[in-house]
């Protein structure tokens, strides 16, 4: 996820574009850079580092001139550096253009670009674009663009500037947020509203697929086919602190509304849509390296840690190998029992967990081949990994993860089906059924987020005085249940303990008394009936059971007191779908216990001590 900018008027734009860069920083703050037009020319400015340091290098010596673009980025394709900031220009520097999102079929139309002479500079996706619009251009930049545009897959939201067209800038958008911001006798674009609000209030928001060219006094929007489109203006009430938050009142809130694009943003580029296959590029593991393998660790913290748990049953049913799930500050204090025959998987959002870079590194230490899922391209746990796969979450700022977590664990149903089918585990069949469901992940994910909120925000309204709850379940609702109490506990700082269902009679019960309120998750069909006696027990003692179960189960309702329902997917992707209430039930309750939801106390986001 990354910002851009661009600006077209009588002013100079490089301190427009550096003041509004600064308030699309929370969209990704790896590099960052500016491409001015002035005197006939395209002067581009860009580092690796924060914006700060940017605008330090150019001391008071910005471009000069009135049309420009710039860009904030959150690395995915290319590590952070000077050469793979954006902008990116085209072989003779007469186009600069700033990118969003990702060009997953970037690396075949790179090779096609080079074999007609096209010399590339960088390491990223994005790079292509540049190199394609002047491909195609014929003295028609809106027409360059569409056709470049129409080549490429995948999501983007782009601004293009050229020196041969100086008094415009075109963008454009597909599966990335863009907005225009109609000022008078100048114009704007951003990735988002915070960005233009010091100038206006009035804005056209983009959908996807339209083409839209800004001029000093102008914003004409068209379609991908050239046809012209009509816009409405909307006019923005946000205060600029919402506005960051877009629109919403918390970071926690907008990143759990995100995770729709974030499980999208992650299946990119890792299935082959037409064979209903995984391809994951990133882990070359071969099938004569995973024969060899015996045992499989996977090793993380907190959050990450509960999606080892669920990776554990995906890698231990499909790749059909032991599988051993350790916390990270205790893994390499046991010895534990790590070989050259060992795959170890570390999971860490922020790649900088010190205990988590302490396992990677007595893995690799004991001979273990390492794979490293991580949300920061470039971070410590990534560079030192022998394989990444990164999590397309975009930044997660608030301290409570959620889209993180739920990217942590697309990607270990990848690793699972993947490296399970080279492995000769897994057959054509169940894979391609695997990710028949896991393209519909996205839409299931919004399905909940649309038909559930108010069900969970009224039960958390409810429940939430409560003091204690308990979070139970079988197989992975168990291990689904774990990451909800730890949801609930770090923001409502409610004590929420989670328990397998079957042990609760080994001494749990004796808490459960009259209105305890208990949340039960009973998606796993292999253990329903077994669940469903569960539920009874604690029933049987009054207290108050909100079950979370698949679309269409009736029987359950005749148990509980309430019941949330998520649509139904493959049992091996159903924690996907259900951590999402877990994750609302959580947010809502800490607001109507008045915590401070984005900053809960004794908590920091990244954990870089042990
Ligand atoms: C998650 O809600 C917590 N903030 C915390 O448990 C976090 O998951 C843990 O510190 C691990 O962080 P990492 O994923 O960046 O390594």
């Amino acid at each position: 996820m990354c910002g851009i900018v661009g600006y077209i008027g009588p002013r100079q734009a490089s301190p427009i574009l550096l003041d509004n860069l600064k308030k699309l920083e929370y969209r990704g703050y790896d590099s960052a850079g500016i491409a001015v037009l002035g005197n006939g020319s395209i002067e581009v400015r860009k580092t690796e580092g924060r914006l700060a340091k940017l605008e330090a290098q150019l001391n008071g010596e910005a471009p000069a001139g009135c049309v420009g673009i710039g860009h904030t980025r959150w690395a995915t394709h290319g590590r952070p550096s000077d050469v793979n900031a954006h902008p990116h220009s085209d072989c003779k520097g007469q186009l600069a253009v700033v990118h969003n999102g990702i060009i997953e079929n970037y690396l075949v139309l790179r090779e096609w670009l080079e074999a007609r002479g096209h010399v590339f500079k960088s390491e990223t996706d994005t790079e292509v674009l540049p190199h394609l619009i002047e491909e195609y251009y014929d003295g028609d930049l809106a027409g360059a663009v569409r056709q470049a545009l129409s080549r490429a897959r995948g999501s983007f939201a782009i601004a293009v500037i050229s020196r041969r067209d100086p008094d415009k800038v075109v963008a454009a958008r597909k599966d990335s947020p863009l907005i225009i911001g109609l000022g008078k006798g100048e114009n704007f674009l951003a990735s988002d509203i915070p960005a233009v609000m010091a100038a206006t209030r009035e804005i056209f928001v983009m959908e996807d697929g339209e083409v839209a060219v800004l001029t000093s006094d102008s914003v004409t929007v068209q379609d991908l086919e050239g046809r012209a489109v009509q816009k409405e203006v909307v006019h923005v009430k946000w205060d600029p602190v919402m506005a960051e938050k877009g629109g919403y009142d918390h970071f926690m809130l907008k990143e759990i509304h995100e995770q729709p694009r974030a499980i999208r943003d992650t299946l990119t580029g890792r299935i082959d849509r037409d064979a209903k296959a995984v391809t994951l590029h990133e882990v070359p593991t071969t099938a004569a390296d995973l024969a060899n393998i015996d045992k499989v660790f996977i090793v993380a913290c907190g959050t990450a840690y509960h999606a080892g748990l669920v990776g554990k049953r995906l890698i231990e049913r499909l790749m059909r190998v032991p599988v051993e799930v350790d916390v990270a500050s205790e893994f390499r204090y046991r010895d534990p029992m790590v070989s050259p025959r060992t795959l170890t998987i570390v999971v860490s959002q922020s790649g900088e967990t010190a205990d988590t870079l302490a396992a990677l590194r007595e893995a690799k230490k004991r001979g273990s081949r390492v794979v490293a899922i991580t949300n920061v391209v470039g971070s410590s746990v990534a560079r030192e990994a022998d394989d990444v796969l990164y999590t397309w979450a975009g930044p997660e700022i608030a301290v409570a993860s959620t889209k993180a977590y739920i990217t942590q664990l697309v990607a270990l149903a990848l690793v699972a089906v993947g490296l399970g089918r080279r492995r000769g585990t897994i057959d054509l069949e169940e894979e391609q059924e695997i990710v028949r469901q896991m393209e519909k992940l996205p839409m299931y994910a919004e399905e909940i987020l649309l038909g559930q909120d108010s069900v969970v925000r009224d039960l958390a309204q409810e429940l939430h005085r409560a003091e204690q709850m308990f979070f139970i379940g079988r197989g992975l609702d168990y291990a689904v249940s774990m990451e909800g109490s730890l949801k609930l506990k770090e923001i409502s700082y409610i004590n929420a303990q989670s328990y397998p269902a079957g042990e609760l009679k080994h001494g749990t019960l004796a808490l459960v008394v009259k209105g305890v309120p208990v949340i039960a998750l009973a998606t796993q069909g292999d253990v329903y009936e077994k669940m469903l006696s569960n539920i009874k027990e604690v029933k049987a003692r009054d207290a108050t059971v909100v079950a979370l179960a698949l679309d269409g189960d009736d029987e359950i309702r005749k148990s509980v007191d309430h019941v949330i329902y998520i649509p139904r997917t493959s049992p091996y992707l159903a924690p996907v779908l259900a951590v999402i209430p877990l994750q609302l039930f959580a947010y809502y309750a800490a607001v109507a216990r008045g915590c401070d939801v984005d900053k809960p106390r004794n908590l920091a986001k990244s954990v870089t001590v042990e």
